[in-house]
């Protein structure tokens, strides 16, 4: 079985969306990065990022992660203590969620393998 399907497909993506986005937007420190950006892509862009570090289907790669926040990295200064927030985030909605610690660490791993595309170096 694969992680994605281990840690329940589709609906566990489902059910972390909301928690995950909350937190996220509820972060002072990274909130900035996601203004103007419209609700409707917010959510697709919240799926795609938890189907991905769930090691699910959606296999968005290196190349889509460096162009998609390149201009982050560029115009707003994004770099490794956002990054850090946006794992912390991960981590305490799957807490929350109760998937067990040493499934956590891999979605943790999958996330911060595509650290160095996401901060373009
Ligand atoms: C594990 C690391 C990350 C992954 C896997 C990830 C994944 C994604 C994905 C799949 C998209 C959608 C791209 C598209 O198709 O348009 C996206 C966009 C975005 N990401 Fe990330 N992301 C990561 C880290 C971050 C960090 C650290 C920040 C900021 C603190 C961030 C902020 C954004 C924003 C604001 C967008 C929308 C950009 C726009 O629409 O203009 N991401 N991300």
């Amino acid at each position: 079985m694969s992680l994605y399907e281990e840690l329940g497909g589709e609906a566990a993506v489902n059910a972390a969306v909301d928690i995950f986005y909350r937190r996220v937007l509820s972060d002072a420190y990274v909130i900035r990065f996601f203004e103007g950006v419209d609700m409707e892509k917010q959510a697709a862009k919240q799926k795609a990022f938890l189907t991905m570090v769930f090691g699910g289907p959606n296999s968005y790669t290196g190349l889509d992660m460096r162009e998609g926040h390149k201009h982050m990295v560029e115009k707003m200064g994004l770099n490794d203590s956002h990054f850090e927030h946006i794992l912390a985030h991960l981590r305490s909605t799957l807490a929350e969620l109760g998937v067990p610690a040493e499934k956590i660490q891999e979605v943790i791993n999958i996330a911060d393998s595509v650290r160095a595309d996401v901060l373009d170096r």
